[in-house]
């Protein structure tokens, strides 16, 4: 097993290079499954997220080459099961995207639901509300949902929460389909637009992503592309927060400063200076960060994938803050973690009240969740003294060669071997 072993209290500075989006890899990658040709994405992410997904093509039929460490070639032409099994969607959430290819492909799909973070109960009923609109009988039998159709043809759908998954599985599903799709209540985060972006380069008619309502005309074929994927939002956030967390000075390059905005206005509001270069952003921190209230929200909104880093920064303002969370109904499960290390912070259902302490001290801890392993992170460099965080594959599911990239600032934060005690115990 691994973890992270972090000697904190020193100030990040220089230059990070952000990968490209998991969020946006996870639903581009399975929607290649609808192409007649084959395509070759580039600016892949290289996060265990990919790499299950890739694994999980291949064994539906998918041929799959690697062209360098960023950029894949998929010539999906050999697909001929429509069968995600539990085993190859382990792990990673977006094994739901696979339903609305597979749908879209082969008016057929049985996956195994998804994996990915706990945060407590995450339904999939918007998604099936999609697909039944569009013409498929949905059922749920042995652990997998199984959708079929003799043929599926454009409608209206009016999400009742608003839902990047759904958004994204409906536009899969619908775009080989006769006929015009609407969904009103669209999800608009940057990774829907990319998706958008992305069909449309292979002959698609998608309007509208980015705003509330998409509009997708159904057309017969798809050809291949090479598309390049959008910088990663959360990605270049989390770097944003630990600059400001251990008052340094670090440029953060290859993003899209725009998707960047919610995050940068707190970073200012917190006393941090930001500016936007054309692909840039740079963060400076100079004193202890003022306190500020943050509520989280689908795009444009705050996000709530930035929420327990911002929370971790706030955790040493000057002052008491609220964070609230808009999007899960439980996504504070990192506060325990964080309060090991000194942090003061009040759960009250989707708000929290955290009051600034002068600083954090270092303690082991764990990352139970992605963004919360970042979270864990950021506090370890803030800290004095050696942090270390143990089950970090959720970290490894979502950042590119964190390791690599944080001591290139100047962090001192090493991946460590340690034997599994349970399983030593489990043979004993
Ligand atoms: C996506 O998850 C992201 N994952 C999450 O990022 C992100 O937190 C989330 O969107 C919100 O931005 C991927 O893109 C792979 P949702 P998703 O459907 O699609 C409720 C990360 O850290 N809901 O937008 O699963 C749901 O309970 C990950 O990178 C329904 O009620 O999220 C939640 O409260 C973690 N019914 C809200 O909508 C449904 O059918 C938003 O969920 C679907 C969702």
């Amino acid at each position: 097993m691994e973890k992270f072993v972090i000697s904190g209290g020193k100030a990040l500075k220089g230059t990070v290079r952000i990968s490209g989006a998991k969020n946006a890899a996870v639903a581009i990658l399975p929607a290649v499954l609808l192409a007649d040709e084959p395509c070759t994405v580039e600016n892949l992410p290289n996060i265990s997220d990919v790499s299950t997904i890739l694994k999980a093509m291949r064994e539906l039929g998918a041929e799959v080459k690697l062209v360098n460490k960023t950029t894949v070639w998929i010539d999906p032409r050999g697909v001929d099961s429509y069968i995600v099994t539990k085993q190859m969607a382990e792990g990673m959430r977006a094994s739901s995207y696979f339903m609305g290819a597979l749908l879209g492909r082969m008016n057929r799909a049985r996956v195994a639901p998804p994996g990915g973070c706990d945060f407590g109960v995450r339904p999939i009923d918007q998604h099936i509300k999609g697909f039944e609109a569009l013409g498929a009988k949905v059922t749920i039998e042995n652990g997998m949902v199984d959708a079929k159709a003799m043929e599926l043809r454009g409608a209206s759908i009016y999400l009742d929460v608003v839902s990047v998954g759904a958004t994204i599985n409906i536009m899969l599903a619908a775009t080989k389909v006769k006929g015009l799709t609407v969904i009103e209540n669209a999800a608009r985060e940057p990774h829907i637009v990319d998706l958008a972006n992305f069909l449309n380069s292979m002959g698609a008619d998608i309007m509208g992503a980015g705003t509330g309502m998409i509009k997708i005309r159904g057309v017969e074929h798809l050809r291949g592309t090479d598309y390049s994927i959008i910088p990663d939002q959360i990605e270049a956030g989390t770097y944003m927060v630990a600059a400001a967390a251990t008052m340094g000075d670090v440029v953060i390059d290859n993003v899209t400063p725009k998707h960047l905005e919610s995050i940068a206005a707190k970073l200012k509001e917190m006393g941090a200076t930001v500016e936007e270069g054309e692909e840039s952003v740079r963060v400076c921190m100079s004193e202890r960060p003022k306190r500020c209230n943050v509520k989280t929200m689908p795009h444009p909104g705050f996000p709530t994938d930035m929420q327990p880093q911002i929370a971790t920064i706030l955790a040493i303002a000057d002052g008491t803050s609220i964070v609230t969370e808009g999007v899960w109904d439980s996504r504070f499960r990192y506060v325990e973690q964080l309060t090991l290390m000194g942090a003061d912070i009040q759960v009250d259902g989707k708000m929290a009240v955290v009051t600034g302490v002068k600083e954090l001290r270092s303690a082991p801890v764990k990352a139970v969740d992605l963004r919360a392993g970042a979270a864990m992170i950021i506090a370890g460099l803030m800290a004095e003294g050696i942090t270390e965080i143990e089950e970090i594959d959720h970290i490894d599911r979502g950042y590119e060669e964190v390791v690599e990239k944080f001591s290139a600032l100047g962090a001192d934060i090493k991946r460590v071997y340690y034997p599994d005690n349970t399983t030593v115990l489990k043979q004993a």
